[in-house]
């Protein structure tokens, strides 16, 4: 079933929520995520939401393809103008999987983990993904985007993520329609982003540790390998190795083996 922007704009015009205003719907679409940083360019203003049923190029970090099927899922783009330096938006994923986190939880009865960077993980398979992207003129950050892209009604998969990938329906969740729970992760990301804004990672960490999917796992981080230590106060993942010296990783790949 197609997205009910009418819906979910009413009850914006009454509640006047923080995100998702405007909220910009299309059926079809190569990314929501290159939407919002078009329009970024021609000035949308903070708050803009960019929402489709289908993407064609959906897209993933690292140059992954993201998959899901029509009208079975989420999957939008926040537009953010944020009071960050460009060197802060890359921990700001991890603010975004915890908003994802406070959003879900109510809903399923298993514990939502964080796989660093930008994967939540239920019972290890993955119902979500962010994929933040930042818009620069010269040094300065102009705009934040904010994509998720969450696993709502599909039972079935393709088959290259099929032992990998969950979603809300598979883990029982009976409340399903897009238009609210589209509305309540919006209030749920405005609410972090502004906590992040305030506090940093530092203000996160306790949370982020305690959701941390990769605690006393054995993981693969490009070429590090090693056993998860946790997060430190930058958000870098914390690998201990055999000899039990911990690395701090800034970004890559995880692969849990
Ligand atoms: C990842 O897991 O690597 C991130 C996936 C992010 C997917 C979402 S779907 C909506 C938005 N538009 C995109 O092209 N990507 C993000």
């Amino acid at each position: 079933m197609a997205f009910d922007a009418e819906q979910f704009r009413a009850r914006g015009r009454e509640q006047k929520p923080k995100l998702g205003r405007p909220l910009m719907y299309q059926a079809v679409t190569g990314s929501t995520n290159d939407d919002a940083l078009l329009a970024a360019r021609s000035g949308a203003p903070h708050g803009s939401v960019f929402v489709a049923d289908e993407q064609t190029a959906g897209r993933g970090r690292r140059g992954h393809t993201w998959h899901a099927a029509p009208g079975e899922n989420l999957l939008f783009s926040v537009l953010l103008r944020p009071e960050l330096e460009l060197a802060q938006t890359s921990a700001l994923t991890l603010a975004i999987g915890l908003a994802l986190r406070d959003a879900i939880t109510p809903l399923i009865s298993s514990e939502a983990l964080i796989k660093w960077p930008n994967d939540l993980l239920v019972g290890g398979k993955k119902l979500a993904g962010v994929l933040v992207e930042s818009q620069l003129q010269g040094d300065r950050l102009q705009a934040v985007v904010v994509g998720v892209g969450l696993n709502v009604a599909s039972r079935e998969f393709p088959e290259e993520i099929a032992a990998r990938a969950t979603s809300l329906a598979v883990l029982g969740a009976t409340r399903l329609e897009r238009e609210p729970l589209l509305y309540s992760v919006l209030e749920a990301i405005a609410a972090r982003v502004e906590d992040y804004q305030r506090s940093g990672v530092a203000g996160l960490l306790g949370e982020l540790n305690a959701a941390d999917a990769l605690r006393g796992r054995r993981v693969r981080v490009d070429e590090q390998s090693g056993i998860g230590a946790g997060l430190d106060d930058q958000g870098r993942l914390l690998l201990q190795d055999d000899s039990g010296v911990v690395h701090a990783v800034l970004s890559g790949t995880v692969e849990l083996l």
